[in-house]
């Protein structure tokens, strides 16, 4: 098996010209390891896992089983995206789990943040078991492990990836892009086909969502929490700043306040902007919004969302704010 530990002399992928070179030894290396056999992923939709399957999809085509698991916690349109670019456009192996209800219904009242993300990893991996163990004749397990992950922690993914399947289920690894940094994943993903969106996605925490529905989730808060993490989006899009803003995301706490519509009183949530730069999230810094934009998306987000009456815009950096709120 191949080692790892990125040899010295190996060339940083910085072009098309290169990417295809790597594409082209992983594809022979993957069909040599894997032969006949069928290989399991889980996608996330995220750069690692979406760059893995769609290298994987060139190499053995439908021997690659897909699984997204949708835990309800998705930004809008996410595993839509999932579906339509891995189930339709690539025509992949592709088994979609709706398990929002499962979530949601495990999250209910649970306030505290690290009880929530622990709630969250554990069913994933329930979930992703269950789906696992329906599949025939799986033999290996293929992950979306970069270089970074290897040289931080013991090479298994800490957050959203699978951490522990059935003992009976003896899998062996398929981690075509462990010796690459992220850069060079994106250049490689580009140079399969992927779209540029997929590819240069932000930052987007294992337990989604989750983590900007302040406290106790409720669907109505996740509802408007999802829509305005859409606008927020659309308008960066629109910007210029979606490109330049390393991660933006709303938060919305478990607070209402007053406010006025339509002459009649009507409470709210707020919902909090923040946009960060970093270059390894251990600190970061806040992004200067022009306030046309901030009028626009305020405007946007409380005419248009249901249940939010204010916005607001976190202005600090880290340390001493966490990227995340929880
Ligand atoms: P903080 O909030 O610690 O975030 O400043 C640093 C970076 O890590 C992401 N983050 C997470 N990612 N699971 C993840 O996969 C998590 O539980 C989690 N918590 C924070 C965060 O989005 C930021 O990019």
């Amino acid at each position: 098996m191949s080692t790892n530990v990125r040899p010295e002399t190996m060339e940083r992928i910085t072009t098309p010209e290169l990417a295809k070179a790597f594409i082209d030894e992983q594809v022979a290396e993957v069909r040599a390891q894997v032969g006949d056999k069928k290989v399991l992923l889980a996608l996330s939709g995220g750069v690692d896992s979406s760059v893995v399957a769609a290298l994987l999809i060139k190499a053995i085509g439908k021997q690659l089983v897909c699984v997204h698991v949708n835990h309800g916690l998705m930004r809008k349109g996410e595993s839509e995206n999932v579906i339509e670019v891995f189930g339709k456009e690539l025509d992949a192996n592709l088994v979609y789990i709706d398990a929002t209800d499962r979530f949601l219904d495990l999250l209910a009242g649970v306030d505290e943040p690290e009880k929530k993300r622990k709630i969250i990893g554990n069913e994933f991996i329930e979930v992703f078991n269950e789906e696992a163990k329906k599949l025939e004749g799986i033999a290996f397990l293929a992950q979306g492990t970069i270089y970074p992950d290897i040289l931080e922690s013991d090479g298994v993914k800490a957050h959203h990836n699978v951490g522990g399947l059935p003992e009976d289920m003896k899998l062996e690894l398929v981690e075509p892009v462990k010796l690459l940094y992220k850069d060079e994943v994106r250049v490689v993903g580009e140079a399969l086909g992927l779209p540029h969106a997929m590819v240069y996605r932000q930052p987007f925490p294992g337990p989604g969502l989750g983590v900007r529905c302040l406290g106790a989730i409720t669907r109505d808060r996740l509802h408007a929490l999802r829509e305005a993490d859409a606008i927020l989006r659309e308008e960066f899009d629109n910007c210029g700043l979606a490109e330049k803003v390393w991660q933006y995301f709303i938060a919305i706490p478990d607070v209402k306040s007053v406010g006025v519509r339509n002459d009649k009183r009507y409470e709210g949530w707020p919902a909090i902007i923040r946009a960060v730069n970093t270059k390894d999230a251990m600190t970061a810094t806040i992004e200067e919004i022009p306030y046309p934009i901030l009028h626009k998306i305020t405007d946007r987000i409380t005419h248009e969302v249901e249940g939010i009456n204010r916005v607001l815009l976190d202005l600090t950096p880290k340390p001493i704010g966490t990227i995340e709120w929880e």
